[in-house]
């Protein structure tokens, strides 16, 4: 049975009402007194979603991770692809977007001489809203989801998928590689993945027919349960970067289990325009480009190509020969 997220109503008559309030006020000034009480109400709505997952994010994160996995909202695409993105991770910018907006109006008719403060909200909103346009086509199947690089050594390749979630990577990696296999590795414990991910993984490689193909295997990025010079390559999209202080430790094992020769496509989220509209400040504590460059070189790879595809950044690492 469906249930509905506690507090979600919040949102809802936030927003809402701040619309309300403000078109009172234009609309209808002597109703002023009126249109006052329904912005209060609308921004106490605001205030207290904004105090309950600010006080779940400090005590509880996991907890606040399953609010917003709420399965509710879950977009499969038109061949049934489901990827387990919540309505939040879909929407959230958006949403962000029209509360920015919506006060930076109020403000304008209030206190239009606080210009640069409304003003400034109205580009952070613009801001997130390219955040979440750029958030939903990457997360269709019908866009490419990896760059087109050189990267196999045949069509029969093995090729280790690190961090596969949904399965996104291994999908698109399966266009490309003619016969070849392919070993999806994963935790399956990602909060904003529905159910951490394996059995839409499942689900999705059974839509595509690629059951046979890829062998799923539950393991963490930072200690491969895979032999010495195993695969002969491999790929890994939006996973390093998430490894916090074990990003070297997690590219030192995909080099451990290349082959030498082997090469390997990591596509991560540096400081940029693109991260900028999705992460706003917070983009520049991600790890540079040079700073993965360095990463790469101290554990041994080659670079041997990179550039920026749908906003990221990729290289291609080799191991050497
Ligand atoms: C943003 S998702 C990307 C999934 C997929 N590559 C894609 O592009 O759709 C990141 C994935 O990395 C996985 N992950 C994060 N840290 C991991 C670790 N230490 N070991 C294995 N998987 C990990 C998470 O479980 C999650 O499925």
């Amino acid at each position: 049975m469906k249930t509905k997220a506690p507090h979600s109503h919040g949102w809802l008559v936030g927003i809402v009402g701040l619309a309300a309030g403000i078109s009172l006020m234009v609309l209808f000034p002597k109703l002023k007194a009126v249109a006052g009480v329904v912005l209060l109400v609308a921004l106490f709505h605001l205030v207290g979603i904004a105090v309950v997952l600010g006080s779940l994010a400090s005590f509880a994160p996991r907890r606040l991770g399953r609010f917003m996995e709420n399965p509710r909202g879950r977009t499969s695409d038109e061949k049934g692809y489901d990827f387990g993105w919540s309505q939040v991770a879909m929407n959230g910018h958006w949403l962000a977007a029209v509360t920015l907006w919506t006060v930076a109006f109020g403000l304008q008719l209030q206190w239009p001489g606080l210009w640069p403060a409304w003003f400034a909200m109205a580009l952070i909103g613009v801001n997130c809203f390219i955040g979440g346009l750029l958030l939903r086509t990457s997360k269709r199947t019908d866009f490419a989801s990896l760059p087109l690089v050189d990267l196999l050594r045949s069509d029969k390749d093995l090729v280790l998928d690190a961090g596969c979630g949904g399965g996104r990577t291994t999908l698109a990696l399966s266009k490309v590689l003619g016969g070849g296999r392919i070993v999806a590795v994963d935790r399956f414990d990602a909060y904003y993945i529905d159910g951490g991910g394996r059995a839409l993984l499942e689900r999705n490689l059974r839509i595509a027919g690629l059951t046979e193909r890829v062998q799923i295997e539950q393991g963490d990025l930072t200690a491969l349960p895979f032999p010495e010079a195993h695969f002969d390559s491999a790929v890994s999209a939006h996973v390093i970067d998430h490894l916090k202080q074990h990003k070297r430790t997690g590219l030192a094992e995909i080099f451990r289990v290349l082959k030498p020769g082997g090469r390997f496509l990591m596509v991560v989220w540096v400081p940029g325009l693109a991260t900028f509209s999705l992460a706003n400040v917070f983009c520049f504590l991600l790890t540079s480009k040079a700073g993965w460059r360095k990463l790469a070189r101290e554990v041994g790879f080659e670079i041997r190509d990179e550039g920026t595809f749908n906003g990221m950044w990729f290289a291609v690492l080799e191991r050497p020969r």
